[in-house]
Formats: structure tokens, C-alpha cells, sequence
């Protein structure tokens, strides 16, 4: 039984960085998921959810490609436009899309332009690089990393796969996490790992760690909005989970995701690696 309340927040002070911080101190986990539009912004704000994050995952679950590599700055701007318009709590992040970090000079322009007109909290990027990381919030931009399954460099990892079960992968990716966490990052996603890694890794850093296909044991939780609705298309990854299948609204479907994050029993082992 959750114990959770999911009661409606009437607070319209957006959450801040320092905020999820505080939670992962006090041991409050952080909901988190994917949107790209209006409707949905305030629908998730109204039940409660903590971080929304304009994911490049819109590539396939709005725009049907089979990969997040087509998805354009300007694509992100507009949808993060959509999201910051209609929520009033939740603390909003979005992904810098592929290459638009290659460079100091790319990474400041991009960045400039969704942070401006896309109105969001947060920048998230994939890998380790930290001097554009530092640049970034040099800046004053806060940005979150994402370490584990990489989808923007699926050309190269050949598939959508778990990383870090060898012993020496693990290990680079917990001094990875250290080091983006050293170079300024105050939020991390990891994507696919077990979840033994993610407890050991949400340990050893103090921000807060969210994962996806990660285990229980992180900070928080993401999934993408459309796979945990059971309305994407395709192969869903097998750590998602459709809470619709025990609900008879999306309301109660989101719900149901928040309380089941809140009270640390999603994932279960069959979510997780
Ligand atoms: O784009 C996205 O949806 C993401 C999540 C997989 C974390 O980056």
C-alpha cells in the first residue's frame, strides 16, 4: 500500500536546483518525466511531479525517427517553450541535442538560446566533457550530466544496451560521475546501468542522481512520459514500466508513477538490471 500523498501543490515558485538538492539530502526521492507539450506540462504539474525534462527522446516518441540524432536546437526550444508555459512547480530541464556541445562557441550559442527563449532551469548534456560542462556554468548555466547508455552516440554503441556490468566499465563510470560533479554539474542522469553501479554512484556524489533503468537506489526516478502511458511505438526498454495498465485516467496513471517513485518501490527488480 503507498503511503504517499499525491495531493494537488499550490505553490506557483517554481522548484530550483537547490530544492532537489535539499531532497536528496532529506531522503525525499524526486519524480521525474519526459514532456514536450502544453497539456501534459500542466497535467504533471497539477499531481505533483517534481522535474519535467524536454528530452531529444521526442525524436521518437513525437516525431517518429528511430533515434534521438535528428532532433534540432530549434525543435527543442519550441517544445520547451510548450512546457514552461503551462507548468508552475516543477523544475525544468532540457536536453542540449546532438552536436549542439561539440564546441566552447556552439555550446555557448545553443545554450544561450534555449536557456532564453526556451525558458528552462537547467541544460542537460551527454558524456564527459567537462570543460564545456565548466564554460557552461562558468556562465551561469546549471547543467545536469547523463552518464550510462548514451542515445546520442548509438552509432557508435551499434544498440540500446545496459553499460557498466564489467567491473572496469562500473569503475569508469562512478570516476566519471565524480569528475562532471568536480566540473560543476548538479544533477545526474544515469541511463541503464545496474543498479548496484547507480546505488554505489548516487553515494559517492552529493547532487542528485536520477535514474532510468538504474534501480531503486538513486536520488530519483525519469521515464519517458509516452512509454510509461503504454502509447509509444516500438520496443519499449524493458526497465519501463505502462501505469496505465492499473489505471482508468492518465491523471491516475501519473499518479501512480509519482507515488510509486515517492515510496521507493519503482523500480522493482523487474525493472531494473
Ligand atoms: O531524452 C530523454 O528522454 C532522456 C531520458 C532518457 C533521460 O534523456
Amino acid at each position: 500500500m503507498m503511503a504517499y500523498s499525491t495531493s494537488p501543490v499550490s505553490t506557483r515558485q517554481p522548484l530550483s536546483i537547490m530544492d532537489l538538492a535539499a531532497m536528496k539530502q532529506s531522503g525525499e526521492k524526486i519524480s521525474c518525466l519526459t514532456v514536450y507539450d502544453a497539456s501534459f506540462s500542466a497535467l504533471l504539474d497539477q499531481v505533483g511531479i517534481d522535474m519535467m525534462l524536454v528530452g531529444d527522446s521526442l525524436g521518437m516518441v513525437i516525431q517518429g525517427t528511430t533515434s534521438t540524432i535528428s532532433v534540432t536546437v530549434d525543435d527543442i526550444i519550441y517544445h520547451s517553450r510548450c512546457v514552461t508555459r503551462a507548468r508552475q512547480r516543477a523544475f525544468v530541464v532540457a536536453d542540449l541535442p546532438f552536436l549542439s556541445y561539440a564546441t566552447a562557441h556552439s555550446a555557448i550559442k545553443n545554450a544561450r538560446k534555449i536557456m532564453q527563449l526556451g525558458q528552462v532551469q537547467m541544460l542537460k548534456l551527454e558524456g564527459v566533457h567537462l570543460e564545456i560542462i565548466t564554460l557552461l556554468v562558468t556562465h551561469g548555466i546549471p547543467v545536469c550530466g547523463h552518464l550510462g547508455l548514451l542515445p546520442q552516440s548509438i552509432h557508435q554503441l551499434g544498440t540500446y544496451k545496459v553499460c557498466g556490468k564489467e567491473r572496469n566499465e562500473a569503475d569508469k563510470i562512478l570516476a566519471d560521475a565524480q569528475r562532471l560533479e568536480q566540473a560543476g554539474i548538479s544533477l545526474l542522469i544515469l541511463e541503464c546501468v545496474p543498479a548496484s553501479l547507480a546505488k554505489r554512484i548516487s553515494a559517492a556524489v552529493k547532487i542528485p542522481v536520477i535514474g532510468i533503468g538504474a534501480g531503486v537506489d538513486c536520488d530519483g526516478q525519469v521515464l519517458v512520459l509516452y512509454d510509461m502511458l503504454g502509447i509509444s511505438f516500438g520496443k519499449r526498454p524493458r526497465f519501463s514500466k505502462n501505469f496505465m495498465h492499473h489505471a482508468n485516467s492518465i491523471e491516475e496513471a501519473v499518479k501512480q508513477y509519482h507515488a510509486a517513485v515517492k515510496n521507493a518501490v519503482f523500480p522493482d527488480a523487474a525493472h531494473s538490471y
